[in-house]
C-alpha cells in the first residue's frame, strides 16, 4: 500500500492530484492547502482525503509528499517532510533564492532522504530524445542551444508578486533543460528584459519579456527567450545545434506559431494552450517516477543539487538584469 500527500492545491497542486489519482501503484492520496475550502473541493473531485493542516498530513503515515504550494513555502514544507524521513517531490524552485536553495540542499543531503524536483521537461518524450541524441555524440561539439518558454497570458499578479521574478519562476525550466542537455556547468549569464504589459510587473521588480545568453564551460552558448504574453498559445521549444548536426524538440503540430509560407501548412494546430496540456504526459511520467522513489527507486528527474545549480543561474540572471551587464556564476555563488 502506497499513500502520497499533496501540500498546496492551486493550479499545479490540483493538477498533480488529478494526475496522481490515475497512476497505478498508488493506493491513496491525502491532500491539504492553507485554504481548507480549496482542499475539500479538490478532494471531492479526485477521490482524495482532505486534512486541515500540514502537520496532520505529515503525521498521517504517507509514504511520500508532493510540495506544490506557493514558492515562498517550498523550503519550509520540504524540510518539514524530510525531517520526518518522508521522500519528497518539490515543485520548482526548491526555495525563493539560490542561497536558501543551497541551505535547503545541505540539510537534505545530511538527512539522506530522497528529494526529486519538479522539472518535468526532462520527462517529455521529445526533450528526453534530444538529450539521448546529444549524449550519443550525434551532434558533435555543441555550439548553440536555444530554449523558449512563452506563456499565453501571465498568471494572477498575486502569484507574480511571490514568484521571485521571471528568471526564478519561468526561465528556471529553460536553465534546467539547457544545462541538462549540454551536460556542462554555466560560467556566465547576460540577461535583459522589458515590461510592455501590466505595470504591476515593474512595481514587483519583474519583467514580462526576457532574454538570457548563457555561456557554458567549453564555449557552448544557451540562448533563452521568455514572455508572459503570447496569445497564440504556450510556446516551449528546444533547438540544439552542433558542429555535425542539429535537432529540435517541441516543434510539433501544436507549436503556437502561424507559418507565413504559402507552400507549407506546418504546424497545423491546434496550438498548445498551456503547460498543463503541453506537458500532461511528462507530468504523469514524472510523478510515476516519484512514486517509484517512495518505494526505494533512484531519482530519475532533477535532483536537489541540479536545482541549486539552476537557482544560481536564475540568481545571476536576476543580477545581470539589474546591472545591465554580464554576471559570472562564481560571483553570485561567492557573494
Ligand atoms: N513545473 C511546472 O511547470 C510548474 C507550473 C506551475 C507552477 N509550478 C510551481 O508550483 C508552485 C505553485 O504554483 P501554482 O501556480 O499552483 O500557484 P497557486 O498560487 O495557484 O497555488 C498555490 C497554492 O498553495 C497554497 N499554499 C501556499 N502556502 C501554503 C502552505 N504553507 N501550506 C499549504 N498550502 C499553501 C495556496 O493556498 C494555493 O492554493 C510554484 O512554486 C510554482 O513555481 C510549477
Amino acid at each position: 500500500m502506497t499513500t502520497l500527500g499533496v501540500i498546496g492545491l492551486g493550479r499545479i497542486g490540483a493538477f498533480h492530484t488529478e494526475t496522481l489519482s490515475g497512476i497505478d501503484g498508488l493506493d491513496g492520496l491525502i491532500i491539504t492547502d492553507e485554504r481548507t475550502d480549496v482542499a475539500a473541493a479538490v478532494a471531492a473531485k479526485h477521490g482524495a482525503k482532505a486534512v486541515d493542516s500540514v502537520a496532520e498530513l505529515l503525521a498521517s503515515g504517507v509514504d511520500g509528499v508532493v510540495v506544490s504550494a506557493a514558492t515562498p513555502a517550498h523550503a519550509e514544507l520540504t524540510l518539514a517532510a524530510v525531517e520526518r524521513g518522508i521522500p519528497t517531490f518539490c515543485e520548482k524552485p526548491i526555495a525563493s533564492t539560490a542561497a536558501e536553495s543551497a541551505r535547503v540542499a545541505a540539510a537534505i543531503a545530511k538527512s539522506g532522504v530522497p528529494v526529486q524536483v519538479g522539472y518535468q521537461r526532462r520527462f517529455d518524450a521529445a526533450f528526453a530524445a534530444a538529450k539521448r541524441v546529444v549524449d550519443a555524440g550525434e551532434l558533435g561539439l555543441l555550439h548553440t542551444i536555444r530554449s523558449t518558454t512563452m506563456d499565453p497570458a501571465p498568471p494572477p499578479m498575486d502569484y507574480i508578486k511571490g514568484s521571485g521574478g521571471i528568471f526564478r519562476d519561468c526561465a528556471v525550466h529553460d536553465f534546467d533543460i539547457v544545462r541538462w542537455v549540454v551536460g556542462r556547468e554555466a560560467v556566465e549569464v547576460y540577461a535583459t528584459g522589458t515590461v510592455q504589459g501590466d505595470p504591476l510587473f515593474t512595481e514587483y521588480g519583474d519583467v514580462d519579456t526576457a532574454a538570457v545568453v548563457v555561456t557554458f564551460d567549453g564555449g557552448a552558448l544557451g540562448v533563452i527567450s521568455n514572455a508572459r504574453y503570447n496569445a497564440r498559445g504556450y510556446d516551449c521549444r528546444l533547438e540544439i545545434h552542433g558542429f555535425d548536426d542539429s535537432v529540435v524538440a517541441g516543434w510539433d503540430q501544436g507549436a503556437p506559431v502561424r507559418n507565413t509560407d504559402p507552400r507549407n501548412d506546418f504546424p497545423a494546430g491546434p496550438a498548445h494552450h498551456f503547460f498543463m496540456d503541453r506537458f500532461t504526459e511528462a507530468f504523469r511520467t514524472e510523478l510515476a517516477a516519484f512514486v517509484e522513489v517512495t518505494k526505494g527507486g533512484p531519482i530519475q528527474g532533477a535532483t536537489v543539487e541540479d536545482a541549486v545549480e539552476v537557482a544560481w543561474l536564475a540568481e545571476a540572471a536576476t543580477e545581470s538584469l539589474r546591472r545591465g551587464a554580464p554576471v559570472r556564476i562564481e560571483e553570485v555563488r561567492n557573494a
